[in-house]
């Protein structure tokens, strides 16, 4: 359910990625150190990791995603954009118990847009792979709608919901607090919950310990 277009050069291209791409910079700036290693987690068509990386230059990047479809388009993004500190893309399933990265372990670990649009387990799988890689006083990002129990659903939320559900049965945006249940289960746990714009929110999840 990523509505993907191709831009004039004919790179894949995600309207809402480069909508969002600068206001998660931003919280992203507040949050991290001057440098680190990053997994980005299902990248889609590497407009985020482009931009990130292009203003986060102290940072190094390794964008993966459970298919090869993009990557193309990624490896062009990276080489028109001269990007040194982008690793070529890699495949990762969170599904999967061993993660295929070289870089261990992860100062940020980031995933925008997957929840939501993949199924339920995957969550579950993506706070097992964090809190298996995460450096001490790493950062697991997590960005996207979300159902809350103490804040109404917007209005766009619940048809975006229902768009995804009739779409697939599998699909559909995730309550918060059931999040939070299966980080714990992983011993991760809820550090910050920023709003962000359009009614999503952007989740820092650190280790219990
Ligand atoms: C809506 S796109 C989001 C792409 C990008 N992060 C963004 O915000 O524009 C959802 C992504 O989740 C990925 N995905 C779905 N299931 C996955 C899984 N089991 N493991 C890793 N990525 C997965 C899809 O391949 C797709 O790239």
């Amino acid at each position: 359910m990523m509505e993907i277009a191709m831009t004039m050069n004919e790179l894949a291209f995600s309207a809402a990625a480069e909508r969002n791409k600068q206001p998660i910079l931003e919280v992203l700036r507040t949050l991290l150190p001057e440098e680190g290693h990053a997994l980005e987690i299902s990248c889609g068509t590497g407009q985020h990791v482009a931009w990130f990386a292009a203003h986060l230059p102290l940072w190094t990047w390794q964008p993966t995603d459970l298919t090869a479809d993009l990557f193309p388009d990624i490896m062009v993004r990276i080489t028109e954009a001269r990007l040194v500190n982008v690793q070529p893309p890699q495949l990762l399933n969170v599904l999967s118990d061993a993660w295929p990265i070289g870089h261990e372990p992860q100062d940020l670990i980031y995933n925008a847009n997957m929840l939501h649009i993949a199924p339920w387990a995957c969550c579950a799988g993506l706070m097992r792979g964090a809190a298996r890689l995460l450096a001490p006083g790493g950062r697991l990002v997590t960005y996207g709608p979300y159902l809350e129990d103490e804040v109404p659903t917007s209005e766009g939320n619940l048809k975006f919901d229902a768009t995804l559900r009739a779409q697939n049965p599998d699909w559909g945006i995730r309550r918060r607090e059931d999040v939070e249940d299966q980080a714990r289960a992983a011993g991760l746990r809820l550090a910050v919950r920023h709003s962000m714009p359009a009614n999503n929110l952007l989740l820092v999840w650190q280790r219990s310990d």
